[in-house]
Formats: structure tokens, C-alpha cells, sequence
């Protein structure tokens, strides 16, 4: 309704006068709008203009997994803030996950100088998401992550370092997303069509990561389980999205052991 709204407003002629006062309050007024559209994400999607609704389909998926978070003091980190070398643009995404979590504080890390967007709330790093000594300078600095959002470079190699560093720094019980994994089927971000269980590539890195919520399963008894078997609870995919939820996976063996089957 309020977006329906704002969209016949932006179809009216305007006045100058009005158009000048509008372009003045626009923040105060995407932050009022986005007051009234509460906990619905996919409106607050549009309102910032970011392309995670309505281009992307992502904000149901991520409304569904971060609702328990939403009125916590968390501290999500989103890598890739948008706008690419244009300095002034970019930062939708921040400013809807700032308006979606309102006690949360939101860190955002660019190759490019994006420090235009820090406001209330939002802090801005500068860096490439390959770098491992800085994510893990970032993470300390901030005192640990409860969410991360990767919409970075998209290239496999950067999207498994990242995880690989950040993953294990993740507070427990935080969630670690993935956005475009469509990336991972194309050369040009390192990824493969043919092979698409290839580790160095974003899915099939992520796809390997399945069984081991089941090691404690494994007939083969000398293989020690690392530490992503025992750090991860959960992993769940959709078109071009993944999220890895990170909590204490030692449950040990099921009551339902293979000697008791083969009795
Ligand atoms: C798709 S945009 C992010 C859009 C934003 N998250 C949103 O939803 O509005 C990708 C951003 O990642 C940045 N980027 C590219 N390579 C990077 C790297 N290696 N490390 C960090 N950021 C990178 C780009 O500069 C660009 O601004």
C-alpha cells in the first residue's frame, strides 16, 4: 500500500518547489516510510532501492531466516556495499538492513571508498573481502558478527576465502549468507559449467559442506571431523542464494546406529 503509494507519487508532475523539498528530506522521509513498513522486508527492499526485491527475490528468504534477530543487538556485516568506483552511490542494502533491525549496528566492507554512507548505525570499512588479515582485523574490531551477507566480488575463490575466514569468527548461533551463487557456473568469475562439484567453485564448495552435518555418521571411523562438521547445523539453498547457520553440531551418533540395523 505505502509503496503503491510512493509509486503514483514519483508518476505525479511535481513542482519544482516540491521536487527541491523532497530531494532535501529525502532520507528523513525513506526513513518515516520505512518506519510504517515495519518487519516487511521486501518493501523496505524497494523503498532503498536496493535490487534484493523485485530484481532478485532475496528479502522473503532472508525475512524468513533473520526474523529471530530482528529486534536484537546484533552486529551484521555486509560484504560488497554497492556503486562499485562512484563513491556517492550504493549503501541501499546497509540502510535496509539498518531500518529492518532497529537496534542492530551494520558494517559494510567495499574495495572502493564508499565512507559517504556512514551514518547513525552504519559503519563503513574499506577493503577486498580476499584479504584475510583485514577480515579478521574488521571482526575483532567490531567484537564478532552474528550475520554475513557476502554480495561482493562474486568470484569463487574470494567467496570461499571470505567464508573460510569469517565462518569461524561468526558468533554462534549466527548465520552466514551467500548471495548470487549463479556465479559459480561462469569462467569469468572462476566458476565451472561442467564440473559443478568443483570445491574451488562457490556451490560446489558449499555443496560439500552437506554431508558433514552427518560425519558423526561416517562408516569410516579414522577420519577426524573438522571444524565445519562440528560448526555447522545447517545449510540451505535457494536460486542464487545460500545460507549457513553456525551452531554445535556434536550431537554424536543417533540412537539409530548401522550394528543395530544389520541385527
Ligand atoms: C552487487 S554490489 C553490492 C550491492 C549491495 N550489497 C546492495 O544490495 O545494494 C557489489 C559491490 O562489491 C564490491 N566489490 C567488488 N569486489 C570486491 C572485493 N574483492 N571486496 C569487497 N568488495 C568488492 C563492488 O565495488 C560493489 O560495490
Amino acid at each position: 500500500m505505502l509503496i503503491e503509494t510512493l509509486k503514483s507519487a514519483a508518476r505525479t508532475r511535481l513542482s519544482t518547489p516540491q521536487m527541491s523539498f523532497l530531494n532535501s528530506h529525502r532520507k528523513t522521509i525513506v526513513r518515516l516510510a520505512g518506519l510504517l513498513c515495519g518487519p516487511d522486508l521486501c518493501k523496505l527492499a524497494v523503498l532503498n532501492g536496493t535490487d534484493k526485491w523485485a530484481d532478485h527475490w532475496y528479502a522473503a528468504h532472508y525475512q524468513l531466516h533473520f526474523q529471530p534477530f530482528r529486534k536484537r543487538k546484533i552486529n551484521l556485516l555486509e560484504i560488497g556495499i554497492g556503486g562499485y568506483a562512484d563513491p556517492k552511490a550504493g549503501g541501499d542494502s546497509l540502510r535496509m538492513w539498518r531500518s529492518y533491525f532497529p537496534n542492530a549496528t551494520i558494517f559494510g566492507i567495499d574495495i572502493y571508498d564508499k565512507s559517504s554512507h556512514e551514518e547513525s548505525r552504519i559503519k563503513i570499512l574499506r577493503g577486498s573481502q580476499a584479504d584475510q588479515v583485514l577480515l579478521r582485523q574488521v571482526s575483532e574490531r567490531a567484537g564478532g558478527f552474528d550475520i554475513v551477507i557476502d554480495d561482493g566480488s562474486h568470484v569463487s575463490e574470494h567467496v570461499v576465502t571470505s567464508f573460510q575466514t569469517l565462518f569461524p569468527l561468526l558468533r554462534r548461533g549466527g548465520i552466514y549468507a551467500v548471495e548470487d551463487t549463479q556465479t559459480s557456473y561462469w569462467p569469468e568469475f572462476g566458476g565451472d559449467t561442467h564440473d559443478r562439484s568443483d570445491v574451488r567453485t562457490t556451490m560446489g564448495f558449499f555443496k560439500s559442506l552437506v554431508d558433514g552435518l552427518n560425519y558423526s555418521e561416517f562408516t569410516d571411523v579414522d577420519r577426524a571431523p573438522n571444524y565445519l562438521d562440528q560448526n555447522i547445523i545447517s545449510v540451505h539453498f535457494y536460486h542464487n542464494l545460500v545460507f549457513i547457520y553456525k551452531g554445535d553440531n556434536r550431537e554424536g551418533r543417533s540412537s539409530f546406529a548401522r550394528k543395530e540395523w544389520q541385527r
